[in-house]
């Protein structure tokens, strides 16, 4: 053994595991964070659930992976990259041995992540913990996926206190949770700062921003598997109609989902005020969220990042683990139906005042702090200190 490998195992050794693009970009200033720490092992465990969209993230946060298992295929079935993950990442937890794993969220990959390192008996610490929707089937399979998650953890990193108060109320230990607001407010602060010092790095997005200028910019995602088939087709039926009006336009970076691009290029492609764009790098795409004037979307990120750039979100679900932006007022739940998103689209667009109520309410998911404290937590863990929470 090395020097170095000594001073690094005195340290620790966690195993970050990430798979898909939501996972990457709210995992990379931990992993920064975590790297920072003299003395602790950091490896990064790439599952490639996603490939492109999850190369774009980890290409512009310079990371690469020291594990990258490539388990996507296309059109992938839950139960078949289940299986995949699971015995994937168990044989590199077999190899690493890490003393701690970090997964975040709700993905397949952080499902199968915490329980193959359950089965090896690797304590779990969960990133974003203890969003709840009540509803397995919305998000599905994020709800259980999460609740998976969070059964396995021994350290829970609430992003804030509903989601903290919801797992005391599921009798989780409260000494292991903390609340530490959502780490994709520090991703998109860091990058935000970038874009401003490195303008280049917005060359994805701005001709199609030039081409449209002038007008209000409607930003739209879609790509959750509940909305696949009627959703979907409900909400190209709106996106249809809202760019027939003159001073609007729709820009909408496509998920490479084969049960969503396909259907959305058919239904959209020609439409002069809509532009469909390729999967944005996040440089990109937070710029073009800064210049939108409203965000339509079923993601669950971007109903957290919109309100920090203060834009005001239509939630294209039936119901939302997310509820602290309903509550504060920074967006508004309108499912799939296409005549309640023209309503609430109308009435953000005609109505000034409606319009900066929402624009103006203050971001309840984090204050770009998130990192920090997730690195002291886990590093006074591996010292067998504990930290008050
Ligand atoms: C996954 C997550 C979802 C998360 C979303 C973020 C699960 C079950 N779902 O959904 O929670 O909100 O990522 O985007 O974990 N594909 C590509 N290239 C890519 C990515 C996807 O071609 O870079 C295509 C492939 O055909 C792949 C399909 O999209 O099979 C679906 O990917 P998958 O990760 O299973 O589901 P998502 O809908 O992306
Ligand atoms: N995003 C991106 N490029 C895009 C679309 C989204 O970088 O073209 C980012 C967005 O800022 C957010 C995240 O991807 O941080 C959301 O990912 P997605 O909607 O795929 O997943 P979800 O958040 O619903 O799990």
């Amino acid at each position: 053994m090395t020097d170095m490998e000594r001073e690094e195992q005195a340290g620790g050794h966690v195993a970050v595991i990430l798979g898909t693009r939501p996972e990457a970009i709210k995992l990379f200033p931990v992993i920064a964070a975590l790297r920072e720490e003299a003395g602790l092992r950091v490896t990064v465990i790439a599952t490639g659930q996603h490939r492109e969209m999850l190369d774009q993230v980890l290409a512009m946060a310079d990371i690469v992976p020291d594990h990258d298992l490539a388990v996507m295929q296309p059109g992938q079935t839950l139960d078949a990259l289940t299986a995949r993950l699971v015995t994937g990442i168990g044989s590199v937890l077999d190899s690493e041995k890490p003393d701690r794993v970090v997964v975040q969220g709700d993905t397949a990959t952080a499902m199968c992540g915490a329980l193959a390192a359950y089965y090896r008996q690797i304590p779990v610490a969960h990133v974003e913990a203890g969003l709840r929707s009540y509803n397995i089937y919305h998000p599905w399979p994020e709800e259980v996926n999460r609740k998976m998650v969070g059964a396995i953890a021994d350290m829970h990193f609430a992003p804030t206190e509903t989601a903290a108060q919801a797992l005391r109320n599921e009798a989780v230990d409260p000494a292991s949770i903390y609340v530490t607001g959502n780490s994709v407010i520090d991703a998109l602060h860091l990058t935000h700062a970038r874009v401003a010092a490195e303008p280049d790095l917005v060359q994805a997005i701005q001709p199609v921003l030039d081409r449209h200028a002038g007008k209000r910019i409607i930003l739209i995602t879609t790509h959750r598997r509940e909305n696949f088939g009627a959703g979907l087709d409900h909400i190209l039926d709106a996106v249809t109609e809202l760019a027939q009006l003159p001073d609007v336009a729709c820009i909408l970076p496509m998920h490479l989902n084969p049960n969503v691009r396909p259907f959305v290029e058919e239904r959209l492609a020609s439409i002069e005020s809509v532009s469909l764009v390729e999967p944005l790098d996040y440089p990109s795409f937070t710029w073009l969220l800064w210049h939108s004037y409203l965000v339509l979307t079923d993601s669950g990120g971007l109903q957290e990042e919109a309100p920090a750039f203060g834009k005001p979100v239509l939630v294209m679900r039936e119901t939302t683990e997310r509820p602290e932006g309903i509550d504060a007022g920074t967006a508004r739940l309108v499912g799939t139906d296409r005549a309640k998103i023209l309503a609430e689209t109308h009435a953000l667009l005609k109505d000034e005042a409606a319009y900066l109520a929402v624009a103006r309410a203050s971001n309840p998911f984090g204050d770009g702090a998130a990192a920090g404290r997730i690195r002291t937590v886990i590093t006074a863990s591996l010292a067998g200190k504990s930290v008050a929470n």
